[in-house]
């Protein structure tokens, strides 16, 4: 593949391209890379850049020296596939290192075109460009570590440059998960040893302890990808039996009823049949309703036996699987207990609030890894009527902040707020990947 740098300090490629497997590509003719200056496409002493136009200080490569440099490299070198660099451009991942890759051994020629100063003027890319790469949401002095990034990533897959290719498709990444962690002599370095599987010379075993660190890592750090991943059936197996238990609780009792009152709400039908249909769909364990009142608690066993064990199993089996999972509870601390008791370990409570809530830690929807790798199940605790009170807050570990939209309406029915939230936590949502083999 040709691969035609151009940069305004071409020199930064030198040792680059001189090292390692880099170096091995370009002898073994894999790669066949010729790097230029902008400065080789104006006259001694004529300015590459010049300042952008409107207030505020910044100088912008010019266009028709750009130009120039493109037009020298595919005229001797035939077309390329031309990549640009910019903060503002496609954020870099294996799925577009691996359509690059493919799209540039496709057209033979490969051009990194790398900014500087305050970038280009715009019209370049929108002339020029066949794909503007962003390396992160991060400003870099320019456009030379992006592109050598890139190399790094889209050379890897390019048959040859690295040894063995099996070890470059068992990489992060590639799945819906990172790499599982290892190991090397000496068997135990500062304290630290080797785990005996990974030394057992049992195949199978190691093959299983391996998947099952890699979505641990995952789940503790990368949940943003996993989520966004298409899972087969084996992924989704061993991710499920990963991800820690959830439950979520509908509060009637402890409840903030205005003007300093604290007391319970009334039960509602609709709550129940929706919050159980959330709760299935989101592989909730149970959902527990709260309500320390006799009566309602007969108005919801009425409504449970029906769906449960009454004519709603025929009637409609798809919400008798749903309600199935519904428990009743007379308080947040005796559900607690229940979940203690079926779990073999506290869960980690979190409570839902429109509003933030002093003396609480607070979670965001990123934080599922802080959570997750506590290794402990979970309960969502969801409030009725003006919401919890502070004595149901005095109980929970953490509170998840308001869900919110870019309006200022603040007022979702909880039926809505226990699917935004438990979607927002941990629902899946692959991406579709163009070109991906389905
Ligand atoms: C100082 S930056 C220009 C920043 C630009 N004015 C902005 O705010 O988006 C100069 C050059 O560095 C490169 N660069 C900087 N950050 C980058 C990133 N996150 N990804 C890719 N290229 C980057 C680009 O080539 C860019 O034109």
């Amino acid at each position: 593949m040709k691969i035609s740098l151009i940069s305004v300090f071409p020199q930064l490629y030198d040792s680059f391209l001189g090292t390692s497997l880099m170096k091995r590509a370009s002898e073994k003719g894999l790669i066949d890379v010729q790097a230029s200056s902008f400065f080789s496409y104006v006259e001694p002493k004529e300015r590459i850049d010049a300042p952008a136009f409107g207030p505020g200080a910044g100088m912008l490569l010019r266009p028709e020296v750009v130009q120039k440099a493109i037009e020298d490299h595919e005229g001797r070198r035939g077309k390329a596939l031309r990549v640009f660099f910019s903060p503002h451009g496609k954020l870099l991942d294996q799925h577009l290192l691996t359509s690059l890759a493919e799209r540039a051994q496709a057209a033979g020629h490969l051009m990194l075109i790398a900014g500087r100063y305050e970038g280009m003027d715009v019209r370049v890319e929108e002339h020029f460009a066949d794909e503007i790469v962003s390396v992160g949401n991060c400003v870099l002095m320019g456009g030379d570590l992006p592109a050598m990034m890139l190399l790094e990533g889209l050379l890897r897959l390019v048959p040859g440059v690295v040894g063995k290719q099996e070890s470059v498709t068992c990489d992060s990444f590639f799945g819906p998960f990172v790499d599982y962690p290892s190991y090397t002599e000496p068997l135990v370095w500062q304290g630290k040893e080797v785990p005996a599987i990974v030394r057992s010379g049992n195949h199978g075993a190691i093959e299983q302890w391996r998947q099952e660190q890699a979505v641990e890592r995952s789940l503790a750090g990368h949940f943003a990808w996993t989520r966004s991943s298409e899972l087969d059936a084996r992924a989704m197996k061993v991710f499920k039996k990963l991800l820690p238990k959830h439950y979520m609780v509908l509060m009637h009792d402890e409840i903030d009823l205005g003007e300093d009152k604290v007391g319970t709400t009334s039960i509602t039908s609709i709550d129940i049949h929706d919050g159980a249909r959330s709760a299935r769909t989101y592989g909730v364990e149970q959902f527990y309703l709260v309500t320390p009142l006799v009566d309602q608690q007969m108005i919801a066993k009425t409504l449970l036996d029906f769906w449960v064990k009454g004519a709603g199993v025929t009637y409609n089996p798809h919400r008798h699987d749903a309600v199935s999972r519904v428990r009743m509870s007379t308080s947040l601390c005796e559900t607690i207990a229940a979940i203690e008791e079926r779990e073999g370990v506290r869960p980690l409570v979190i409570a839902t609030s429109a509003k933030s809530v002093e003396g609480v830690r607070s979670l965001d929807y990123y934080s599922q890894g802080e959570v997750w790798s506590q290794h402990r199940p979970v309960l969502l605790v969801f409030g009725t009527g003006k919401g919890l009170a502070r004595s149901a807050f005095d109980q929970v570990d953490y509170v998840l902040g308001p869900v919110q939209g870019f309006s200022d309406f603040n007022h979702l029915s909880v039926r809505s707020a226990m699917a935004v939230v438990l979607d927002r936590w941990f629902g899946y949502n692959p991406k579709m990947i163009p070109g991906a083999k389905k």
